[in-house]
């Protein structure tokens, strides 16, 4: 890994701190940066009758993933869409009620409703989307596509909704493991070919959401979330062997020195509850790091807000470094906020 300060070699700073590359200031864009906090946004989901048919029709979340670009000219776009359109097109139910976050008709233990294999016709709005805002993006962009990892998806689609503890999909990888491990394989196999044809439409690199990491065991991490991710990153490696792929297990703790290790990922990223201080020292000295900002000093501002930020850029100046929230900025967070924030990463 390099680690000398160079002039961008792509002509997009993000995408060059992938490759390893250290930048003067830290790129930054910001996970969910599409969203309810910008009054253009919610003006826009009004014409979709629901959330999945806003993901569905590409002129519609090409426009969604385009507002923040306009607005703050982060240095990565973020595909505008949702983990769990997998589940979707691996004929799985999916609805997303208003106020109460996604719904799906759950598993219970077994397979036998869902498709052999997921069907990325359903997906083809998806793919437009990726070639409308591809031409439409700053060429210093970086354009990121991404998908959810197999343990958190199926940890959706087993529940059937967010549950705070995960209860459901621990259960059922220790009372039917044999399930979960089919279950998984599938989401393997899906989020494999899903990444290859994002990346075949357009996108420079993808991130993988583990949003549910900290609710396995250590011995769950290993066998759930890093050996299927390894999988997927060395199943995309094998046609692209240069693809640029970042690793989110939130809450990992020491998980995230295995996630830069043993992954394959060419960074990490960092969720707000991670030690900067430990992670320069055990994780951004294998991989570049990216984060990890608490979403809700965003929604307070002020003082606390500024020096947050220098603490985090100074302590990752060690290396390559993409700043970002360490989970996905939240509705209430006042869009001024965020420019103050791009301003101040930027040295502005
Ligand atoms: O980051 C971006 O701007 C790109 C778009 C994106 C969305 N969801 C849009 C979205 C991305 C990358 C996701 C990922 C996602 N979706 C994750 C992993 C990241 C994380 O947050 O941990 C998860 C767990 C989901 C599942 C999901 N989708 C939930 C739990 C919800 C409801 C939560 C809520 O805030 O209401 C969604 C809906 C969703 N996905 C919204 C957006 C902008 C809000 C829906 C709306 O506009 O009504």
């Amino acid at each position: 890994m390099s680690d000398k300060i160079t002039g961008t070699t792509t002509g997009k700073p993000l995408l060059d701190v992938l490759s390893g590359h250290k930048t003067a200031r830290p790129p930054i864009w910001i996970m969910r940066q599409a969203g309810r906090y910008l009054p253009e946004y919610r003006e826009l989901r009004t014409q979709a009758k629901n959330f999945l048919d806003f993901c569905y029709r590409p002129e519609l979340a090409a426009e969604a993933t385009m507002q923040p670009i306009r607005r703050y000219g982060f240095d990565g776009s973020i595909l505008f869409s949702d983990i769990l359109v997998v589940p979707d097109a691996l004929g799985q139910k999916v609805a997303f009620m208003e106020g109460e976050g996604p719904r799906l008709d759950p598993l219970n233990g077994s397979l036998s409703g869902l498709k052999d294999e997921i069907d990325l016709e359903k997906l083809s709005p998806v793919f437009e989307t990726i070639d409308r805002v591809k031409s439409a993006l700053p060429a210093s962009t970086t354009f990121l596509g991404f998908c959810g990892a197999p343990w958190t998806v199926a940890s959706y689609m087993v529940a059937g909704k967010g549950t705070p503890e995960l209860a459901p999909s621990r259960l059922a990888s220790y009372r039917d493991p044999a399930f979960m491990q089919k279950l998984i394989d599938l989401l393997v196999e899906s989020s494999t070919r899903y990444l290859l044809k994002q990346f075949e439409a357009g996108v420079d690199a993808v991130q993988i959401f583990e949003s549910f990491a900290g609710a396995l065991t250590s011995d769950g991490f290993r066998r759930w979330s890093i050996e299927p991710v390894s999988r997927i990153i060395a199943g995309v490696r094998a046609v692209r062997p240069d693809a640029k792929i970042i690793f989110f297990a939130r809450n990992s703790g020491s998980g995230h020195i295995i996630a830069a290790r043993d992954t394959g990922a060419s960074a990490v990223g960092l969720d707000w509850s991670t030690d900067e201080e430990w992670a320069r020292d055990h994780v951004q000295t294998i991989r570049p790091v990216q984060g990890n900002l608490d979403p809700l000093l965003l929604v307070a501002g002020g003082e606390a807000l500024d020096r947050r930020i220098d603490k985090i850029i100074d302590t990752f100046s060690a290396g390559p470094h993409i700043f970002n929230l360490g989970h996905g900025i939240v509705p209430e967070t006042p869009p001024e906020h965020v420019a103050r924030l791009v301003k101040r990463v930027r040295g502005e």
